[in-house]
């Protein structure tokens, strides 16, 4: 089997967390690098926990730290919803230590030696957007870029904005300018991802290991989500993982997105054209559908591997 070469770019993050074990156990990619942003809590907390998410899953990818904030402004941490710590409180063992050197740098050093590499994007886009627009040629060796962000209908931090988004919209822009195939993960896509207890029971019955269960239990720490009417919450950045695994679980569309990057109440909102209304050239490929009970079986299956 060829495996896909990636870089996985995160702000853990409960979901995040659950992503990269999701990324992490799966043959069909390669995960050879773990850069880090601020974003969901600050740096310090969020590369400490991949760290350990990495550590604990056994697998040896750099993980290196980039980002403490956006390219304008300063991240806004969505403590809510990831605690304090950004893994709902559940402590994991320390990780190895963070490998030398800067994100943006580690992103172009692996571009630079490797033909065709995936980007997967489950935090705010600073990390992959600096090493992009700090040497564009590199882009062509980019395969494609998968990004859990936006929405085309209402946003989860703003009324208008996702939080990844929202979190750096010129970051986002600056990757949905780069000529490369962009998918997108938005909340419309990952509200059909929730985690309920039902689900959550059903994983547990398949038994695993240590990464099973941390991963049942932040996901069990997880505030139930009004939007949801408490029903459960969504499993957002696994989606973007879940892509690249087994697309027959998604239906998809080509959309042309804008960002908005002004100073206003709708700033990082994605303006998804899903109609061709704008007349502008498609940008970037939606995931509209997703199986559930499919992803929610790729995640036992693939969970269950780990240590
Ligand atoms: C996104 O924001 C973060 O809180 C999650 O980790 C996810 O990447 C959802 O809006
Ligand atoms: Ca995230």
């Amino acid at each position: 089997m060829t495996r896909r070469v990636c870089i996985i770019d995160t702000d853990p993050g409960t979901d995040d967390a659950v992503a990269l074990w999701l990324a992490l156990a799966a043959p069909a990619l390669d995960v050879r690098l773990v850069t880090v942003a601020g974003g969901n809590v600050g740096l310090d907390h969020t590369l400490r926990n991949a760290r350990a998410i990495v550590g604990l899953a056994g697998r040896t990818p750099p993980v290196v730290a980039g980002a403490e904030g956006p390219l304008l402004g300063a991240f806004t941490p969505e403590t809510r919803v990831h605690g304090a710590d950004g893994l709902a409180g559940v402590a994991l063992p320390h990780g190895p230590a963070a490998a030398p050197g800067i994100a943006a740098d580690a992103i172009r050093d692996l571009l630079r030696a490797e033909p065709r590499v995936t980007l997967v994007g489950i935090g705010p886009a600073t990390n992959l957007a600096l090493a992009l627009a700090t040497e564009p040629a590199l882009a062509g060796r980019v395969e494609e870029i998968v990004l859990m962000t936006g929405a085309w209908a209402e946003g989860n931090i703003t009324p208008s904005a996702e939080f990844n988004a929202w979190s750096d919209p010129e970051s986002l822009a600056v990757l949905l300018a780069c000529g490369r195939p962009v998918t997108l993960a938005t909340l419309e896509l990952t509200a059909q991802a929730l985690v309920t207890p039902d689900r959550l029971a059903a994983l547990r019955a398949r038994g695993g290991g240590a990464c099973l269960d941390a991963a049942l239990r932040i996901m069990g720490g997880v505030p139930a989500s009004r939007r949801f009417g408490h029903r459960g919450h969504p499993l957002h950045d696994p989606c973007a993982v879940a892509w690249l695994l087994a697309p027959r679980l998604f239906t998809t569309r080509d959309v042309h997105v804008h960002v908005d990057c002004g100073p206003g109440a709708a700033r990082g909102r994605t303006v998804v054209d899903r109609w061709e209304r704008s007349g502008a050239r498609p940008n970037a490929r939606l995931l509209e559908t997703l199986d559930a009970d499919g992803f929610f079986a790729l995640l036992g299956e693939f969970l269950s591997t780990l240590p």
